[in-house]
């Protein structure tokens, strides 16, 4: 396995023109004026895919975008390992921050990344981390060394909420049966922190919207005879946290999971530098739930968050209107012992509590998702801080992050396995953002490490 390195050497200027290929692109699953470009995507992931020497690659239809599958079976006496990634991508706006074009790729120096970045939407979140498993992939085979039964499936709707995979997946528990899910989609403390992701947040998503009068009225003529949507939706917005910034929904916290003495020292344990975080997310000071550190609220704490907000009169200068109506999106981020219907469930009914005669409050409700944690004696985990071990020569951290991926849990109650979840972008990689970049150096670390996994997890498995 030790010719990896060298591999990842002599290849690198080919694995960086074939993931700019598919980088170009458009694959933004939200937006129906991107669906040929979506498909286009999953064409070219199957090419790559058999130029790699996977067997029995398809582009399986489902009711949405189609999942692409390739697999290597050696036989039933070795492990079989699942890889699962995405090939879609969250839309690129807002398209006049970006610093040149999102769907053309370029290399440009940071100062994260002095040796450079790959920039463009999908670089880092999920194109690049996915595209590393292919290339690893195409390692083992061409060199033989594959040491396990590998299958490969990649998906076109996660930034959506996997509707179809979670179809997909329960009519096809043979196909995807396996003994760990290996798992590229988050990120690495730092560039010289090895770590694994060892939770996940679930998630609960709603939109909510207040209805006034029937039309927008001059807001001289009717203000102080109605409901303004705007100023009462504002008005219940402020009564969802308290003043510990607490969650002010009866319920919310009643099944969440207390974490032990041992947890929270572990998960503050880890290297965090509050200046540098607060430089990079530009802001003066933080903000969260009283009685926990901000690795902690960011984490393993659940949170409410409007997403955007809406309602009235936002063009240039002043036109005086009360809005018929206003809307705002909301996020929550749930953690171990919480339930996405249960808790849009308790959202609802508070938030409907809060609203005035005189409006109408509706809330509708999005695809959510279940937390995530994974025991760190797993012999999957294990092979994982093994392999990380390898290529960085360092003690290898587990963290929990605050992001979601709902298919995750469903893997673990559909398919009885665990996932891996040995990600290598950056904080700093700006996914879902303008200018989202994913650093050369973090692609190829991935590859050279991914090989690693397979030998120590077979290895364990004998
Ligand atoms: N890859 C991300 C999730 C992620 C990124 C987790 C970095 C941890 C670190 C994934 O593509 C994503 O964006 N998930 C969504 C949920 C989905 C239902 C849209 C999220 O977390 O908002
Ligand atoms: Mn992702
Ligand atoms: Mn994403």
């Amino acid at each position: 396995m030790d010719d990896i390195a060298s591999y990842v050497q002599q290849n690198r200027e080919r694995f960086l023109e074939e993931l700019f290929e598919l980088l170009k692109i458009p694959s933004v699953s939200a937006d129906p004026a991107y669906a040929q470009d979506v498909l286009n995507t999953a064409e070219k992931v199957k090419n790559f895919l058999e130029q790699a020497g996977l067997d029995s690659v398809s582009v399986e239809e489902t009711p949405g975008y189609p999942i692409v599958y390739g697999e290597k079976i050696l036989g039933s006496n070795y492990p079989t390992v699942l890889v699962y990634g995405h090939y879609d991508v969250q839309p690129p706006d807002p398209l006049e921050l970006w610093e040149s074009d999102p769907f053309e790729p370029v290399i440009r120096q940071t100062a994260e990344h002095p040796d450079g970045t790959i920039v463009a939407r999908g670089a880092s979140d999920d194109k690049g981390q996915m595209f590393m498993h292919v290339k690893a992939l195409e390692y083992l085979i061409k060199n033989n060394r594959l040491p396990a039964n590998v299958k490969l499936m990649i998906e076109g709707e996660e930034e959506v909420g996997s509707p179809s995979l979670e179809w997909f997946v329960k009519n096809n528990h043979e196909k995807l049966a396996n003994d760990i899910i290996l798992i590229s989609d988050t990120a690495l403390i730092s560039k010289d922190t090895p770590s694994i992701t060892a939770g996940l947040r679930g998630l609960s998503y709603v939109e909510v919207t207040v209805q006034g009068p029937s039309h927008d009225l001059h807001s001289g003529l009717y203000g102080g005879a109605v409901a303004n949507p705007a100023n009462i939706l504002a008005q219940m917005i402020a009564r969802l946290h308290d003043e510990k910034n607490r969650v002010a929904i009866p319920g919310f916290y009643e099944k969440v999971v207390e974490l032990s003495t041992d947890e929270r020292a572990l998960i503050n344990g880890i290297p965090f530098d509050e200046e540098a975080y607060k430089k990079m997310l530009g802001v003066e000071a933080l903000w969260g739930e009283e009685g926990y550190t901000v690795l902690e609220r960011a984490s393993v704490r659940p949170t409410l968050d409007v997403n955007g907000i809406w309602g009235g009169y936002t063009g240039e200068g002043a036109k005086t209107i009360i809005p018929s109506k206003a809307s705002a999106k909301i996020s929550m981020r749930l953690v171990p012992g919480q339930n996405p219907e249960e808790i849009t469930r308790l959202f609802t009914e508070y938030f409907k509590k809060l609203s005035p005669p005189g409006v109408k409050t509706e809330v509708k409700a999005f695809h959510g998702g279940y937390p995530y944690m994974m025991a760190l004696d797993h012999p999957g985990y294990k092979a994982a801080e093994r392999a990380l071990n390898k290529t960085f020569g360092k003690k290898v951290y587990p963290f929990y992050t605050g992001g979601s991926i709902p298919i995750v849990p469903l893997f673990e109650k559909e398919l009885g396995a665990k996932s891996v979840l040995m990600g290598f972008g950056l904080d700093t990689d700006r996914i879902h953002s303008p200018n989202e970049n994913f650093g050369v150096w973090n692609f190829l670390k991935g590859i050279e490490t991914i090989p690693y996994f397979y030998a120590y997890f077979a290895e364990s498995f004998r």
